[in-house]
């Protein structure tokens, strides 16, 4: 039996874990309430595996903790690992994710959010459930036409091109790792900020990566323009944001993620007073629409998320412990690593 500790445990995870479970008895989820921290690692003591989250600490010290704890595996149920020192881990703990449980849930949560903010819904809908009836203040404009610059072109990012695409817009990209043999056009990242009407975010977040979006790269945008952001917080200094959007500079923000959410988000916080006065700022600005990292959450990603992470759990305890969705550090570059490695990270 494969004892796993399930850290940050949420209702909607435990339902779709104890329903793949049921079907693995070779492996037993003990649903803990508590993030993992370097407080909490020590309630993996006994545990072979530990599952975490986006919001889950997994630092240098959580990982010497878990290894005297005897945790030879940690398994993300997450595609990103930016909270995963996986330097710290090789040769003594496997990281596994999982690398696409469903690119469409996050894609079509970042379109959600675009029309809901080119088109204004979700002031109308506040509106008409008031009998306000009028339109003021609510035009709009058209996707039709206008440049998308999307960030980022692996699952989600294409996905997303594709539906970008679909409303008759140009698309231009920006890609560390650029696709081969694919009709995208690729611009330098200068170029795509200049161009672009709506910019959308979809690369790991990255040491290269962090606060790509600052005050000098609003400074290159269009003025008006749309910033999505699905992916990871930390890309887009919130601070330069504000202020961007303060200069009217920016047209709106639409952010799934931010920097400082690991406190914040996937919690209920009414009733309480935010304490982080910057996101207060973002949320009280009638062109920033906020949700709490929910791009992820449909059934089919639940489902896909329960049933890989099982799956990746028996991989690496069970016959020779291949396992695909490994996070390799062998070679010291984790990214290039991800799209050509077949062997076992140690
Ligand atoms: P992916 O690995 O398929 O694609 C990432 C792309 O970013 C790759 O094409 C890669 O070459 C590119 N990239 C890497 N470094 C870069 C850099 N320095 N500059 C520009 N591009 C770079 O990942 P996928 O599945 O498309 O996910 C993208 C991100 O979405 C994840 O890293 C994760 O942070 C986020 N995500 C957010 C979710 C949410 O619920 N909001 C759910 C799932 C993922």
């Amino acid at each position: 039996m494969i004892k796993v500790a399930f850290f940050d445990a949420k209702e909607y995870d435990i339902q779709s874990f104890t329903k793949v479970a049921e079907g693995n008895p070779k492996v037993a989820f003990k649903f803990l309430e508590t993030k993992l921290t370097e407080d909490t690692a020590d309630l993996a003591k006994g545990f072979d595996a530990v599952c975490v989250f986006v919001n889950d600490t997994v630092s240098a010290a959580v990982i010497d903790k878990l290894y005297e704890h005897g945790v030879r595996l940690i398994a993300l149920r997450c595609a990103g690992y930016n909270n995963v020192d996986v330097a710290k881990a090789y040769g003594k703990i496997h990281v596994v994710h999982v690398p696409a449980y469903s690119p469409y849930a996050v894609a079509e949560h970042a379109a959600a959010l675009l029309l809901t903010s080119v088109r204004r819904i979700h002031k109308a809908y506040n509106r008409t459930r008031d009998f306000n009836f009028s339109l003021n203040g609510l035009t709009g404009f058209d996707l039709h036409g206008k440049t998308a610059g999307i960030i980022g072109t692996g699952k989600i990012g294409r996905i997303f091109l594709g539906i970008c695409r679909g409303f008759g817009m140009n698309v231009i990209a920006y890609d560390a790792y650029p696709a081969k043999d694919s009709d995208i056009e690729y611009v330098p990242l200068e170029e795509l900020l200049e161009r672009s009407d709506i910019i959308s975010l979809h690369c790991p977040l990255t040491e290269q990566t962090r606060h790509m979006i600052d005050a000098d790269a609003i400074a290159r945008m269009k003025k008006g323009v749309v910033i999505l952001n699905t992916s990871r917080g930390a890309l887009i200094d919130a601070e330069a944001l504000l202020e961007g959007i303060k200069a009217r500079k920016i047209g709106a923000a639409c952010l799934d993620v931010y920097e400082e959410e690991a406190d914040i988000f996937f919690e209920d916080r009414s009733g309480h007073i935010l304490n982080d006065e910057l996101l207060a700022r973002l949320l009280s600005m009638p062109n920033v629409i906020v949700t709490s990292h929910q791009a992820f959450l449909t059934e089919e990603a639940l489902g896909n998320i329960a049933e890989t992470t099982v799956n990746n759990i028996l991989s690496c305890f069970e016959n020779d412990g291949m396992c695909d969705n490994e996070l390799c550090y062998r070679c010291g570059n984790i990214e290039t690593c991800k799209k050509e490695r077949k062997q076992r990270c140690f």
